[in-house]
């Protein structure tokens, strides 16, 4: 079973006082589905071609069938910056959140892994009504990460259970500030079979757990979702001071809400090495995967399970990425309301 540690409280007053000021401070936040890589295999297939699928055709969590399509694209559109990306620093005075010993703690208690090196901080905020399909993070391997393979070929790659030799073990703690209402963490501790857990967030703590392992949703945010059918790619949200925030559409005021409606976590993910030696192989590059490499040992595996005839398949790029996600990322079903 995989526990998740919680770290209650996560900072002192102060550190944690610095980190809502940062929240308000930043200039604005973009819709997460603007982020992502052009990646050159199957581009027709969005990044997280896997979870979205499913949360269409499951309705999600609790199998809430009968939305149309836009507004269940408006429920998990929210809005992500990246506060640091290694030595890159986009919101200055999150170095200490960043280096945080408690969060290093967190991590080394997870996977039991002593050289703990922090990769990326970045915020997550989500309006009244929005929620986070089921999904696992899209993890990363030596040579195969995020910028030159499809994040659903990396979270296939992990299902799969094939490229544990090269797999980085992350940590990631998602940790919470303000006073949203709604909007708990949804993890399978027993895996896709078993029911769901829920940790309801509270300010100024946080949740480490795999959650490149480890099924997790957010759970919807509450208050009035009505603003959502308004809410278009482009889009931006940002704080008016005296904690206010609108949604615009460049100059254009589309929603407003206050500091108190909103679902506000900040994510940690650290890489954890089992030593100095393991580390020094990621920095120097010395036993990198390539594409080919991944495709190669993914078909002979299908081929073994029957799912197809041989390496020379025939099948367009996404085909394959279709049948590599259905045989291989089993989804929690929806719970029974
Ligand atoms: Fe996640």
């Amino acid at each position: 079973m995989a526990v998740p540690i919680v770290l209650d409280p996560l900072l002192s007053p102060d550190e944690a006082a610095t980190v809502v000021g940062l929240w308000h401070d930043f200039p604005g936040y973009g819709l997460y589905s603007n982020e992502g890589f052009a990646t050159e295999f199957a581009p027709e297939l969005a990044q997280r071609y896997d979870a979205t699928v499913n949360f269409i055709r499951t309705g999600g969590r609790f199998g809430r069938t009968g939305e149309d399509t836009s507004m269940l694209a408006a429920r998990t559109n929210y809005f992500r910056e990246t506060y640091a990306y290694g030595d890159d620093v986009s919101a200055p005075g999150i170095e200490r959140f960043f280096h945080h010993p408690r969060l290093f703690d967190g991590a080394r208690a997870l996977h039991g892994r002593d050289v703990v090196v922090p990769a990326i901080v970045y915020a997550n905020i989500l309006l009244p009504g929005q929620e986070l399909a089921v999904h696992t993070d899209v993890p990363e391997f030596r040579g195969a990460n995020r910028k030159v393979v499809p994040q659903w070929l990396l979270v296939v790659m992990h299902h799969a259970g094939l490229f544990g030799e090269w797999r980085m073990p992350i940590a990631t703690a998602i940790s919470y500030f303000g006073e949203g209402r709604g909007g708990e963490l949804a993890y399978y501790p027993d895996g896709p079979d078993g029911p769901a857990a829920t940790y309801a967030p509270r300010h100024n703590t946080a949740v480490v757990l795999d959650t490149d392992s480890v099924f997790h949703g957010v759970d919807r945010v509450l208050g009035d979702d009505a603003p959502l059918a308004g809410l278009r790619p482009g889009m931006r949200l940002h704080h008016d001071g005296e904690r206010s925030w609108t949604v615009r559409d460049g100059e254009r005021i589309v929603a407003t809400y206050a500091t108190d409606d909103l679902r506000y976590s900040v994510s940690w993910k650290a890489y954890c090495f089992a030593d100095d030696a393991e580390r020094a192989a990621w920095a120097a590059h010395t036993d990198d995967l390539s594409l080919e490499q991944i495709l190669e040992r993914l078909v002979a595996d299908l081929c073994e399970r029957g799912r197809l005839a041989g390496q020379d398949h025939g099948l367009a790029d996404a085909e394959l990425g279709r049948l590599l996600i259905d045989e291989y990322v089993r989804f929690p079903a929806p719970a029974a309301t």
